[in-house]
């Protein structure tokens, strides 16, 4: 639904009428997001965004709100789109609307309304990207490469034939691993345009949204949409990077009877079995299993032979950027009926006479049926996001000097992104002495 907001602008998002329910949430994520708030606050008074076009393809959440609060208030004209269809929470794209953010996003969009929201945002000529996923990077590449396919026409329907809008990007900022394997991949094969800062890459994103993130609203996520008991059941994570770790950590901590971890890099399934987990195969999991869940990055994680050897019951999920993990074809293959049993489970009906629940269509199960990350652990995550963007904005000229490549956020911001968040949870810490000092410099200069 195409809405008139009160500034007589076109959105495209969900009711309108939700403005009032969204500026209440949007109180309640900014009281949780104070180093963001800091950010907004100097943003306030330097405005060093003034009069940037910021592209952003984001999950529209409670959190994102703030992110774009703080641009706002740095002078940036926003125009935003959701990273994924289901992940949207309705009354805030009414809420920013009425504060100026060009918003196109709803709650379970098909994909021509998908694509249709990349192309307003690209329609839109943006200085700077921000994506969760690389979604926005990808048709931008492919407009310029004169690549077509569906998604491709139907952005097209709402730019035209222009191809060359990504020559007004400066730099790009990228949120989630997934998006930063895509991008890496691309500046691999020279393919990538412009610079993109590895947002996910730096310690305040990945050691704590990932783990802490991740963990908690996974496990949230899967409660909303079964309200089953953790405790006792045999719970498999497929794949033990920060995200699986901070999966399979909470699982525990719930109570489950056996953490089955699933890998294929040893390193990983290392670290899995010195935390206590299990480590064996998916086909051996799989028959044990009564919740499994991925975080992989990678497809067809879950697939025909381990659904063959499921018990009867067995809840499945995904937690990566795509609903790729889970082979549903292959699901729906083996399957003779299937009932939407309660919101965001499907119930499969096997001809083998079991039962399993697909939870959320398979796509990330945080943002599906629960609303994703906290706004506490986000406050790191945007208030890096919010910092690559001033950096771009500064250094826009030797960032287009280093060529086109995904580029690590300096230390000394996400040092000082931790800092400040130590700050505000009240965490003294120490400092050295100038004796110290001088030990450890004494190492550093080998004298
Ligand atoms: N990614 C994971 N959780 C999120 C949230 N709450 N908001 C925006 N992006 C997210």
């Amino acid at each position: 639904m195409t809405i008139e907001t009160e500034t007589g602008e076109n959105y495209e998002i969900k009711d309108f009428s939700l403005k009032d329910e969204g500026l209440k949430t949007m109180q309640w994520a900014e009281s949780r997001m104070p180093v963001l708030q800091l950010i907004k606050k100097r943003f306030e008074e330097e405005k060093p965004l003034k009069g940037v076009r910021i592209g952003a393809c984001l999950h529209v959440t409670k959190e994102t709100s703030q992110l774009c609060e703080a641009w706002l208030a740095g002078g940036a004209e926003i125009y935003l789109c959701a990273s994924n269809p289901l992940s949207t929470q309705d009354e805030i794209p009414a809420a920013l609307a009425s504060k100026g953010v060009h918003v196109y996003a709803w709650k379970f969009m098909d994909a021509e309304g998908y694509y249709r929201s990349i192309g307003n945002v690209i329609k839109a000529r943006p200085n700077i990207t921000i994506d969760d996923g690389a979604d926005l990077v990808s048709i931008l590449h492919k407009l310029k490469r004169g690549e077509t396919d569906e998604e491709v026409e139907i952005v097209k329907k709402v730019i035209g034939n222009e191809t060359d809008i990504i020559d007004e990007v400066w730099g790009g900022a990228e949120e989630t691993t997934t998006g930063i394997i895509r991008l890496q991949a691309m500046a691999d094969d020279g393919a990538l345009l412009y610079p993109i800062m590895a947002t996910n890459s730096s310690p305040c994103k990945n050691l704590y949204d990932n783990v802490y993130g991740t963990g908690q609203s996974t496990i949230d996520g899967i409660l909303r949409a079964t309200a089953d008991l953790i405790a006792s059941k045999v719970f498999v994570v497929g794949g033990y990077g920060h995200c699986g770790k901070g999966i399979a950590m909470r699982a525990k901590g719930l109570g489950a009877r056996r953490v089955i971890i699933t890998e294929v890099e040893p390193h990983a399934a290392l670290q899995a079995v010195m935390e206590g987990m299990e480590v064996m195969s998916m086909h051996e999991a799989a028959k044990f299993a009564d919740i499994i869940v991925t975080a992989t990055g990678c497809k067809d994680v879950i697939r025909k032979e381990h659904f063959e050897v499921m018990k009867d019951g067995c809840l499945i999920a995904n937690s990566g950027h795509f609903n790729v993990e889970i082979n549903i074809p292959d699901l729906e293959a083996l399957s003779t009926n299937k009932t939407q049993i309660r919101p965001f489970v499907e119930q499969f009906s096997l001809s083998n006479g079991r039962k399993i629940n697909l939870l959320g269509e398979g796509r990330l199960i945080n943002l599906a049926a629960a609303e994703g990350h906290p706004p506490e652990v986000m406050d790191l995550s945007f208030s890096l996001q919010a910092l690559a963007s001033e950096y771009i904005v500064k250094n826009k000229e030797d960032l287009a000097k280093m060529g086109e490549k995904v580029v690590q956020i300096p230390e000394d911001i996400d040092d000082n992104v931790a800092y400040l968040k130590c700050e505000t949870l009240g965490v003294k810490l120490d400092e050295l002495t100038p004796e110290q000092e001088k030990y450890l410099s004494s190492w550093r200069t080998g004298t």
